[in-house]
């Protein structure tokens, strides 16, 4: 047991999917596991562990934010061994050529967040995926013609009210916004294991369009088999 997580020992996969709500991971765990036993309710931040194609893997909610998912991380990785994190996730384009349902397999993530300054005394540390992750999951979309955009993301601190901040980083680039991916590749590089971040897009932050309810289960079925078969191939 750790302080947010309820599970023995054991009862934690060596690799495990990262999606920020907890009813998605239980959707994870319904529609895409065999098998799968719930060992975590605390705070309803499910987490299970089943298999996929005979592979034991587990699906934890992390909730939103850097705080969160660094909380639910830390222990998954110091506690309970998990040495193969994929962040399954949604983002806001910030890219005009970047529609609602693409998928982007982010190779990097800029902040906005303190912590990392705080970390590393007032300098820039470079959050990136796993090399091996990232080659598998493009492998895996390619031999299955799923088109993705690999690139970098922004995480950010805040949600609302921030007119145009994306601005300065769409010039560099960065291809969307989420609030996670940072603090996972930095945990990451920390504890010496692989992380990635895929990530689908719900909405458009210049056209304000955001992704109707009942496309977000489909769209979000093909991120999740990505992740999975990225699992399979990346395998230790
Ligand atoms: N901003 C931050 N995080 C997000 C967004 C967004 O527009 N969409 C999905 N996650």
């Amino acid at each position: 047991m750790s302080i947010h997580i309820e599970a023995q020992k054991g009862a934690i996969a060596d690799v495990a999917l990262l999606p920020g709500d907890p009813l998605r991971a239980k959707y994870i765990a319904e529609k895409h596991f065999e098998g799968a036993v719930r060992y975590n309710e605390r705070r309803a931040a499910y987490g299970y562990t089943g298999s996929y194609q005979g592979r034991r893997v587990s699906v934890q909610a992390t909730g939103m934010g850097v705080p969160s998912l660094s909380i639910y991380v830390h222990e998954l990785i110091a506690v309970y061994g998990v040495t193969t994190l994929i962040r399954v996730g949604t983002c806001g384009s910030i890219q005009t050529d970047l529609e609602i349902g693409d998928i982007v397999i982010t190779m990097a993530a800029c902040t906005d967040s303190a912590i990392n300054r705080r970390t590393f005394n007032g300098l820039d540390f470079a959050p990136t995926a796993d090399f091996h992750l990232l080659k598998a999951a493009y492998d895996a979309a390619v031999d299955r013609k799923i088109p993705v955009r690999v690139g970098s993301i922004l995480t950010c601190d805040v949600f609302y009210d921030r007119p145009d901040f994306w601005k300065i980083w769409a010039e560099h680039g960065v291809l969307g916004v989420e609030m996670e991916s940072a603090a996972l590749y930095t945990l990451a590089a920390r504890h010496r294991v692989r992380a990635l971040t895929i990530l689908t897009v719900s909405d458009e932050i210049q056209t304000h369009k955001a992704m109707p309810g009942d496309e977000r289960e489909r769209s979000l079925d093909r991120m999740i088999n990505l992740a999975l078969e990225t699992v399979k191939r990346a395998a230790v």
